[in-house]
């Protein structure tokens, strides 16, 4: 499969660094001019803007027919219908409930509500007929599914929340499968491939970045569940995550090479408080898939023996579930074992993450059309062999799962159960490597082609020698106070790029992300330039004098002309500053991720 954002990266670094140039070559001209004649420069129009991450507010609703599960809420079409889905870590594309066939005679009455509401795909202008393809998930579990394929619009959230994230053309799927009983939302940014199109369609995740709309293509989700505290909803981020929903964990997880199974994670142990044998997987470490898409964990059959023993459980064959009868349920809600699932990145030992699941965890309900009535099972499900090992969503209630897909990395913590903090999300941003390049200041020569900088250096060079040589004749005399200057910006610097890079790890609640720091490093240097008691500009012409062949490569390096090491977007005024010298509200006051729950739906959650 082709690396699928890999054709934006490069368009996009080209935008920035242009950007920077022309700043630069903005600001040089304005040094000759003396101080008190310095006018301010005309606002520049591009602008970098690093988009905020997104918080997408959950359904509210308690659904499926194997949960109940906290769905999300997306609309779809240009036609706008509301419909209500589950987050699939494994998909990369939309799919929704065909109105048409979703809900032939014989399903329950309330069908169509119940399956998160449906479409009718013909509504759409792109629609037409007979395009029937596979969504693309789920064939090592047996359970594709196939669809009517079109593309539409998919606007994240309920209508009316505001600012709400949107693609104009993504990829949809109306389909009757039975068993994805809500419809699914795909995070996984891999193109779709359809043989009657040339090109392969950009995948929803990729298009957010594209559109600018998110900071990087990342996610941060957890189901949620409904046995801590008084019901807790899922939580999706995109562009980043919310800190205050896991504990954090020092293990990280490279993607798997086969990018279909690239959230592949080493299960080392699993392992029970209760009942007997406490040793869950008696075969040893397995590596097991994340998939959100699929309610059961599948895992090989001496550990589904293992479960039977010393749980109680059995195997029912019609449905092929582990159905729970009411005596059982009884007993396990009293006893409520949990099961432990050791997690690392070698099969024993190294850094472990341990993720518990109480009873509650597996207390669900199975209902029509797996089985005739509702009842009660135990969400374990037996594979036929390694490529079926898979943990689903019922982990997904008690993990907190990071992905990076431009780092190709992803992290699983333990989620946090503080009523306190569940409530009021701690939104962290992702950014993109080329954001974070550009805010760092980090090495730019990697990622950009040779000849790119040396055309840029060679400009720069030959600008900043014929300003440096001109005003070293006249402020040769003033050395000795500019040193004093000098002194003082490089602290002031300083203490600005700790601030003015983005730190996730901090606990800080300020945005940092989404203000328009862009709009500084695009260029618009009036603030800065014209307030002449912060601008040194005798120094910065000393040191170039000092070296000035230095000086031209450290503005594109990391600036070691002036040993702040804070890289090239500090040195240029204003790109640091602008973080503390631009009016506060702009900075301040911005609420840092969009977030779609700012709407209530004007409807009572479904019963659970
Ligand atoms: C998509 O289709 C093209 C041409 O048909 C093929 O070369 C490419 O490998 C396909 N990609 C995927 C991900 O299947
Ligand atoms: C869409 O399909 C349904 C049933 O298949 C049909 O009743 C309806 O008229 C169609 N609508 C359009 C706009 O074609
Ligand atoms: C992470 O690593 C640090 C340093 O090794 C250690 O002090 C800390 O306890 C670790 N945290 C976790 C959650 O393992
Ligand atoms: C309930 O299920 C357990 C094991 O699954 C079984 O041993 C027991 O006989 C069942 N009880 C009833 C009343 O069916
Ligand atoms: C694993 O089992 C499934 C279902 O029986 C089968 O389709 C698939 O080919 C098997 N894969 C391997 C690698 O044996
Ligand atoms: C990915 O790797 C980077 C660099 O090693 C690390 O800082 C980051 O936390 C990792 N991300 C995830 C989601 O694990």
């Amino acid at each position: 499969m082709p690396q699928p954002y890999a054709d934006s990266r490069a368009p996009r670094l080209t935008t920035l660094l242009f950007a920077f140039v022309s700043s630069s070559t903005a600001f040089s001209p304005s040094w000759l001019l003396p101080r008190n004649r310095i006018a301010p420069l005309e606002k520049r129009t591009e602008q970098i803007v690093i988009p905020a991450p997104i918080n997408v507010g959950p359904s509210q609703y308690w659904e499926g027919n194997d949960g109940p599960w906290s769905s999300f809420p997306i609309q779809v079409g240009s036609f706008h219908t509301d419909v209500r889905v589950f987050p699939s870590t494994a998909g990369y594309v939309t799919w929704v409930i065909d109105q048409d066939s979703g809900c032939p005679s014989g399903y329950v009455s309330n069908c169509i509500e119940s399956r998160g509401h449906a479409i009718q795909p013909n509504q759409s202008l792109t629609y037409i007929g007979n395009s029937r393809f596979d969504i693309g998930i789920e064939q090592n579990l047996g359970l594709d599914a196939d669809g009517d394929a079109f593309f539409d619009d998919v606007i994240l959230g309920w209508p009316g929340a505001g600012v709400t994230p949107r693609v104009n053309h993504t990829t949809l799927f109306a389909t009757v499968a039975p068993y994805y009983w809500i419809g699914g939302f795909g995070l996984r940014p891999t193109p779709a491939n359809f043989t009657t199109q040339t090109s392969p369609q950009p995948s929803f995740m990729e298009q957010l970045r594209t559109t600018n709309q998110t900071p990087s293509v990342s996610y941060g989700y957890t189901a949620g569940n409904q046995y801590r505290l008084n019901k807790v909803f899922g939580s999706l981020v995109l562009g980043g995550y919310d800190q205050n929903r896991f504990q954090p964990t020092n293990l990280t997880h490279a993607f798997y090479g086969d990018i279909s199974r690239d959230l592949l994670v080493n299960v080392q142990s699993i392992t029970t408080d209760k009942g007997s044998p406490s040793n869950l997987l008696p075969d040893g470490s397995i590596t097991m898939f994340l998939d959100s898409t699929v309610p059961m964990i599948y895992l090989p059959e001496s550990a589904c023996k293992a479960f039977e023993q010393a749980f109680g459980l059995t195997f029912d064959d019609n449905s092929n579930r582990y159905l729970v009868n009411s005596t059982l349920h009884t007993t396990l809600q009293q006893t409520n074992p949990s099961v432990t699932f050791t997690i690392g990145n070698q099969t024993t030992g190294g850094d472990t993450v341990e993720i518990v699941l109480p009873y509650g965890a597996f207390d669900l309900e199975i209902g029509f059309p797996q089985v005739a009535n509702q009842t009660n099972y135990f969400p374990l499900a037996r594979a036929a062999n390694d490529t079926q090992y898979t943990l689903g969503r019922t982990f997904f209630q008690e993990a907190y799962v990071i992905v990076d897909y431009d780092r190709s990395n992803f992290t699983v913590a333990p989620c946090i159960w503080d009523n306190n903090k569940v409530n009021v999300a701690d939104i962290k941003t992702i950014l993109d490597p080329a954001y974070e390049k550009l805010l760092s200041g980090g090495n730019s020569s990697s990622g950009i082609s040779a000849g790119a900088i040396a055309g840029i250096v060679v400009g720069v060079v030959a600008l900043i020698l014929i300003i440096v040589v001109a005003l070293f004749l006249v402020r040769r005399k003033k050395q000795i106070k500019q040193k004093r200057v000098a002194e003082l910006e490089a602290k002031e610097a300083g203490g600005i790029g700790k601030e003015g890079s983005i730190d996730t790890s901090s606990d800080s609640n300020r945005p940092k992300i989404s203000q328009p720091i862009g709009g500084e490093l695009g260029g618009d240097g009036a603030i800065h330039e014209a307030d002449p008691t912060t601008r040194s500009l005798p120094q910065e012409l000393g040191s170039q004098l000092q070296d000035p062949s230095k000086h031209g490569f450290s503005e594109m390096d990391g600036g070691e002309a002036y040993g702040t090491g804070k890289g090239w977007a500090q040195e240029m005024e204003g790109a640091d500053h602008p973080i503390y010298e631009m009016p506060g509200s702009d900075v301040h006051e911005l609420p840092v991720p969009i977030n779609t729950n700012d709407y209530k739906p004007p409807r009572p959650p479904a019963q659970q």
